[in-house]
C-alpha cells in the first residue's frame, strides 16, 4: 500500500457534501457582493511569489515547493492565491476594464509546514482580490463579506482583529523604532527573531516564542507611528465597521506574514480550535500590483481555510445536511421485475429525481440494508404482484410508511 505524502488529505465520498456546502456558501457571499471569481493555474514561475509574497517572509523562505521542470524554470506550487490573481490581473490588462475588479477564488495552496491539528501542506483558501479602490469603504467591504461568509456556513465565536501596518513611508520610520528597541535586548530573542531582527523587524511582533512576547509587550506601537493619511485611513475603516455593526478588537501586534501589506491589516480568530485558531487573514497590498509589473493600483483581499473552517463545523457539532443522497432505490425481486427497475431509474434521472437500483442481484433483505447505508430516502420494492398491478411499493425509510405508487405516477409521487 502506498500512503499520502505527510501534510495532505484525502476527501472520501462520505465527507465531499460538506466541502460542496463550504464552496456554495463562499460562491453565494461572492456573489452577494458582486465578485466573480478567477481561476488561476496551481503553479507560477517562483518570481511571482518572490516578488509578491516577499524574500524575507517564512513562507518564501523555507515553506515554499519549487523545483525546476524539464525545461530547467524554476516553478513553485502557489502557496497562497493572492499573488496569482494579481499576476493575472496585471497580465491581462483587466485594469482596463471596470474597476474595482472583484475577483474571488476556491484554490488549493501547499505549504511546506509542520503538519498538525488544522496546519497541512496541501491545504484550501477561499479568498477574495478586490483591486483598483483606495477608499477605506472597500476596506470595510471586505472584512465585512469574509464575516458574512464565516456566519453563513454557521460559525460563531469569531472574534475581528484590525491593526495598520500603514504605508512604506510610514512604516520605515516606525521599523527603525522597533530596530533599536530590540537591538537593545537582542540576546533575549529567540534566534528566528536575531535574525528577523535585521531583514524584517515587523515579523519579531508575532513570534509565538514565550520570551520574544514578553519583549515585544512594551515594543514601540505602530498605530503610534503611522502618518496622518493612514491614521485618518484607520479611522474612518473603523468608522464604517461600527456603522456595520461590527464588533473589533486592535491588536497592534498583527503584522501578518507575507510582505505585501500596507494600511488595514486583519485576523478572524476562533476560540475553538487552539493553536491554529486563525480562519481569515487578510488586508491592504497597495503597492502590490506595481511590484509585478504593473500600474500603480491599490488592492484588498482576504483568505479563508476551508480545512480551518471544516475543522470548527466539525467541533460545534454543526448539523449539515447531505443534499447528494439518493431519492429512491428500487429493489427488484427477480429478473423481469429487475427490467422494470431499470426502466423506471432510467425515467427518474432524466427527469432530474436521483435513482438507483440494485446492481449486485441481491436478496431483498440485503438490498434494504444496502439502501440504508447510501441513505435512500424511498425504498421502492418491485415484486411479481407489483409488476402485474403495474405499482411499486414504496417504502419512506425514515417515517416506515408504504404506499403503492403506479408506475406512471412516480415522478408526481416523488416530487
Ligand atoms: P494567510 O494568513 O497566509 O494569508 O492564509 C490565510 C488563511 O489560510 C489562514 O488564516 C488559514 O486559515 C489558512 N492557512 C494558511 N496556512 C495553512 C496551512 N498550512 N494549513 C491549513 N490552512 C492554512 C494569505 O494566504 C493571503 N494570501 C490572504 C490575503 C488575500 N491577503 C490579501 N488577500
Amino acid at each position: 500500500m502506498i500512503n499520502m505524502p505527510k501534510g495532505t488529505k484525502d476527501v472520501l465520498p462520505q465527507d465531499s457534501y460538506k466541502w460542496q456546502y463550504v464552496e456554495k456558501k463562499a460562491r453565494e457571499v461572492a456573489k452577494v457582493f458582486g465578485a466573480l471569481e478567477i481561476r488561476t493555474p496551481t503553479f507560477e514561475h517562483t518570481e511571482v511569489f518572490l516578488r509578491g509574497v516577499g524574500e524575507t517572509t517564512d513562507i518564501v523562505n523555507k515553506e515554499m515547493y519549487t523545483f525546476n521542470d524539464k525545461g530547467g524554470r524554476s516553478i513553485t506550487l502557489k502557496p497562497e492565491g493572492t499573488a496569482g490573481v494579481v499576476r493575472s490581473f496585471v497580465e491581462n490588462g483587466l485594469a482596463n476594464s471596470a474597476l474595482p475588479a472583484k475577483l474571488f477564488y476556491i484554490t488549493q495552496c501547499f505549504r511546506y509546514e509542520r503538519p498538525q491539528a488544522g496546519r497541512l501542506r496541501e491545504f484550501h483558501q477561499f479568498g477574495v482580490e478586490f483591486l483598483g479602490a483606495k477608499n477605506a469603504d472597500m476596506d470595510a467591504e471586505v472584512i465585512l463579506l469574509a464575516k458574512s461568509f464565516i456566519e453563513s456556513v454557521g460559525i460563531d465565536k469569531v472574534s475581528l482583529y484590525l491593526n495598520s501596518i500603514g504605508c512604506k513611508d510610514c512604516r520605515k520610520t516606525y521599523q527603525d523604532a522597533l530596530k533599536e528597541y530590540l537591538n537593545a535586548k537582542h540576546d533575549k530573542l529567540c534566534p528566528l527573531c536575531q535574525e528577523r531582527l535585521n531583514k524584517n523587524p515587523l515579523r519579531v511582533l508575532d513570534c509565538k516564542n514565550d520570551d520574544c512576547k514578553e519583549i515585544t509587550a512594551n515594543a514601540p506601537k505602530i498605530l503610534d507611528f503611522i502618518c496622518e493619511d493612514c491614521s485618518n485611513h484607520f479611522e474612518k475603516v473603523k468608522e464604517l465597521l461600527t456603522l456595520a455593526g461590527v464588533e473589533y478588537k486592535i491588536n497592534p501586534n498583527i503584522v501578518r506574514g507575507l510582505d505585501y501589506y500596507t494600511r488595514t491589516v486583519f485576523e478572524f480568530v476562533s476560540e475553538n480550535i487552539g493553536a491554529q485558531g486563525t480562519v481569515c487573514g487578510g488586508g491592504r497590498y497597495d503597492g502590490l500590483v506595481a511590484q509585478l509589473g504593473g500600474n500603480d493600483m491599490p488592492g484588498i483581499g482576504f483568505a479563508v481555510g476551508i480545512e480551518r473552517i471544516l475543522m470548527l463545523l466539525e467541533n460545534t457539532k454543526k448539523q449539515i445536511e447531505n443534499p447528494n443522497k439518493i431519492k429512491v432505490y428500487f429493489a427488484p425481486m427477480g429478473e423481469e421485475e429487475g427490467k422494470k427497475a431499470f426502466e423506471l431509474a432510467s425515467r427518474l434521472r432524466q427527469n432530474g429525481i436521483s435513482a438507483d437500483f440494485d446492481h449486485m442481484g441481491r436478496g431483498i433483505k440485503s438490498q434494504f440494508k444496502y439502501a440504508d447505508k447510501i441513505g435512500a430516502a424511498f425504498v421502492g420494492v418491485i415484486g411479481s404482484d407489483e409488476l402485474t398491478n403495474g405499482v411499486v411499493k414504496m417504502k419512506d425509510m425514515a417515517g416506515g410508511t408504504e404506499t403503492a405508487v403506479k408506475f406512471e405516477e412516480i415522478i408526481e409521487f416523488l416530487k
